[in-house]
């Protein structure tokens, strides 16, 4: 899987400031290591990996994402690291802004955001820079994949921290496909064949004059997925409800509708119940940002959640979206 390298485990765990779980120190037996050994090749530091959470996340340390996006090699082995961990985090990184947008789009094209804007001279670089002028709820503080109101959602995303606050800020992630495994029985059933709608509108497009936000809904309507999504390339079955879906497309029927007003009640219920897993401690991993550190996510199985703790203070990011595929 990772080529001409060779994957060893290590007693030595990472330094104390690269610890960001939820929970504990680092077990050593979640460090690996991975050591390069063709012959002709020069030695490059060890990439290490330090997973964060039983759920998902591992710190990557002995690596320059620089270097990776010039590289088939050390891309070849992210992108395996990334489908085994959903997220990865990187400190220390000073890359250039050419090279972070070169890295994401070496996973594919990046798209730009309706709403938020991005940097002139990097297209597809989204600016999340929050200040004393935002309000303290601004659409990242819920748990979300990222545009799921587009027909094909973006497959991931590669976000590099350029000022954090003095204190809070954190970024969590959840493990969507662990909170589909661990749904019960009966509502797997229940929710195999569901569709849903998520919207742009409804998120976005609220607090625009009505003009302006029919405009938006326009250039971007409402999209449908399934409730439990297929991954493309794992093929793991991922609960894909989060803070843009509003409704069930095809729930009215009559397994679950035995009168009219079971419809909104039973239906929102057991939307809500869906979307409330992502709050789920155990499918979480939580990073403390740092200058220059960066996180990479798989968009299509995680959903993440910006803390809005730090206001009035400075928080800015930069996101590189990559473009993601139709669901099924
Ligand atoms: C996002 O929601 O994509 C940004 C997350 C963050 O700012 O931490």
């Amino acid at each position: 899987m990772f080529g001409l390298r060779s994957l060893t485990f290590t007693e030595e765990p990472p330094t104390p400031h690269h610890c960001c779980t939820t929970g504990s120190e680092y077990p050593t037996m979640n460090t690996t290591t991975l050591t390069q050994e063709s012959a002709g090749s020069s030695l490059r530091t060890p990439m290490r990996v330090h997973r964060l959470t039983a759920a998902l996340g591992a710190e990557v340390t002995g690596v320059d994402l620089g270097e990776v996006s010039r590289s088939d090699e050390l891309f070849a082995e992210l992108k395996a690291l990334l489908l085994e961990h959903k997220v990865l985090f990187f400190r220390d990184q000073d890359i250039t802004r050419a090279e972070h947008v070169a890295l994401a789009e070496r996973f594919g094209p990046l798209e730009d955001h309706p709403v938020a804007g991005s940097d002139p001279d990097h297209p597809g670089l989204v600016r999340i820079y929050k200040d004393r002028d935002n309000r303290p709820d601004d659409f990242e503080n819920a748990f979300h994949c990222d545009a799921t109101w587009r027909d094909a959602p973006p497959m991931g995303s590669v976000l590099r921290c350029v000022e954090t606050p003095a204190v809070g800020g954190d970024t969590l992630w959840v493990n969507m496909a662990l909170a589909y495994e661990r749904l019960p029985e009966h509502v797997k059933e229940q929710i195999a064949g569901l569709r849903a709608r998520h919207s742009i509108e409804a998120t976005f497009g609220a607090r625009m004059p009505v003009q302006q936000r029919l405009a938006l809904k326009e250039r971007f309507p409402d999209a449908e997925h399934p409730v439990v999504r297929t991954h493309p390339e794992t093929g793991e079955k991922v609960l894909f409800v989060n803070a843009f879906t509003t409704h069930f497309t095809n729930f009215h029927t009559v397994e679950n509708v035995r009168f009219g007003f079971d419809y909104a009640p039973g239906a929102s219920e057991l939307l809500n119940y869906l979307i409330r897993q992502a709050a789920v401690p155990e499918y979480q991993v939580r990073w403390r940002w740092t200058r220059n550190s960066f996180a990479i996510w798989d968009n299509r199985n995680t959903q993440h959640y910006a803390v809005q703790d730090y206001w009035p203070d400075v928080r800015k990011m930069e996101r590189a979206g990559i473009v993601g595929e139709p669901t099924f």
